[in-house]
Parts: structure tokens; C-alpha cells; sequence
């Protein structure tokens, strides 16, 4: 099926360029969450150095729970979103005392942990443990509208209830995961917001978009 060709491309191109990054060599739910938090509004290459000296500093989810609000800081401060941390260190604490500090595996506590919604606790849980959860950020609500022709903002009330069920349904049987991380790290490397990379993209065959020449215009901008 059409769906069944463009998820083995896309996996095929993802061994071959997936970019080396910690989380993914070792994908333990609590780095996994960290990544993804501090990958909110913030691209891979700045968190790098701050994702090694985090695991420096609170290598576990006990010490993170335990660790001085300030010094929390100290290892953020140049990230921004400063609520993100705040969230994360109750999020943790919220760990330790429901969860005896191991990161939950059920959907719904994931989701009732602070700042985390949707998408991360589908990033989570299909990455560090191959839960068939799709996810929707900045990346994949572009690669999606693009494959799929949606025109409309992609963060608009019905086109993301449009996407989000479609990115459930490309999921695979197993290593959601891993397809997860591959439709991300297209957005990021070759479908990018300007002038993507039609020309060497694994998917060009089967993406809407390119077929009718539509990438300029895809996803809808933002109205304001
Ligand atoms: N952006 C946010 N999360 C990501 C991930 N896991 N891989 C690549 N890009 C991302
Ligand atoms: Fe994106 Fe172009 Fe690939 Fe379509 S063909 S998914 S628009 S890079």
C-alpha cells in the first residue's frame, strides 16, 4: 500500500542518516524526557552541551526531584522557557512520590505529569519503549501537511485533528519509535520550512506536495 512503501523509505533513508545523538544510543525514559523537553522551541545542535552536562548533573530521576530549584536553573539559563524547568523538576517529584522514581509507563500518568501533553508523553513512551503513539510537533505537522496536501495551518482546530489522526495511522506494527523519530528528523534535515530538498527526499514519490509543486505554499501560514 501507498502507506506501507512511503513508511519503508522513510525508515530505509533514517538508517542511513539519522543523525548520533545520546538519547538515542541509550534511550531510557528519563532521557528520552529530557531530550524532548529541552527540544521544545530549541534545536538539536544548541541542546547537545546542555543535555551532557544535565546528565552530569542529575543523572536520574531521584536527584533531579531532590536538586535546588536554582541550580536548575544554572543549567538551563540560556535555553529560555524557564517554566519548562519548573515543570520538570514537580514532574519529577511527582515521580518519585506516585511512582517509587521510576518513569511511568501508562499513557495517563505520563500525561498527568506536569508539562507534558500530547506529543511528549507520545515521544516518550514510543521512543524509549516502542508504545504505538504517534506524535505531533513543529516538524511532523509540516511533513505531514506536506505528504498529505493539507493546506490549511496545520495548528488550526481541524486540520491538527486531521493530523494527528493521520499520523496514528502511519504508524507500524512495531518501532513506532523509531518511525517517530524518522518523521522528525526528515522535517529537520531534508523537509525543511524553506526550500526543502525535494530532489533527495526518500519520499518524494509518494508526497502530495511536490507532486503539485505545492511546497512553498504548504503548511498554511499562521493568519494574523
Ligand atoms: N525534535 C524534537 N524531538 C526530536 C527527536 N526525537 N528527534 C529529532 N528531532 C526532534
Ligand atoms: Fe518534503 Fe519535498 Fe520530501 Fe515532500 S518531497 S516530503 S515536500 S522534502
Amino acid at each position: 500500500s501507498w502507506r506501507s512503501r512511503l513508511r519503508q523509505r522513510l525508515l530505509a533513508w533514517f538508517d542511513v542518516h539519522a543523525r548520533s545523538m545520546p538519547w538515542r544510543s541509550d534511550p531510557q525514559p528519563y532521557k528520552v524526557w529530557v531530550s524532548e523537553i529541552m527540544l521544545q522551541q530549541t534545536q538539536v545542535a544548541t541542546v547537545m552541551p546542555y543535555f551532557h552536562r544535565w546528565m552530569e548533573a542529575f543523572p536520574d530521576i531521584q536527584s533531579l526531584a531532590a536538586a535546588d530549584i536554582d541550580e536548575l536553573m544554572r543549567h538551563w539559563e540560556g535555553l529560555g522557557y524557564y517554566r519548562r524547568v519548573k515543570s520538570m523538576h514537580a514532574a519529577a517529584q511527582q515521580i518519585v512520590d506516585q511512582h517509587g522514581g521510576q518513569f511511568p509507563a501508562d499513557y495517563d500518568s505520563v500525561l498527568a505529569l506536569p508539562g507534558v501533553g500530547r506529543y511528549t508523553a507520545g515521544a516518550v513512551l514510543s521512543i524509549s519503549g516502542d508504545a504505538r503513539l504517534p506524535v505531533l510537533e513543529g516538524n511532523t505537522q509540516r511533513v505531514y501537511s506536506r505528504w498529505i496536501g493539507l493546506r490549511q495551518t496545520p495548528t488550526d482546530k481541524q486540520a491538527n485533528k486531521l493530523l494527528w489522526h493521520f499520523a496514528e495511522t502511519m504508524l507500524p506494527q512495531a518501532e513506532s519509535g523509531r518511525f517517530n523519530q524518522a518523521a522528525m528528523e526528515l522535517g529537520a534535515l531534508v523537509c525543511t520550512p524553506r526550500q526543502p530538498k525535494c530532489e533527495t527526499c526518500p519520499v518524494r514519490s509518494a508526497c502530495s506536495a511536490a507532486k503539485h509543486a505545492l511546497q512553498d505554499v504548504i503548511p498554511g501560514k499562521i493568519k494574523r
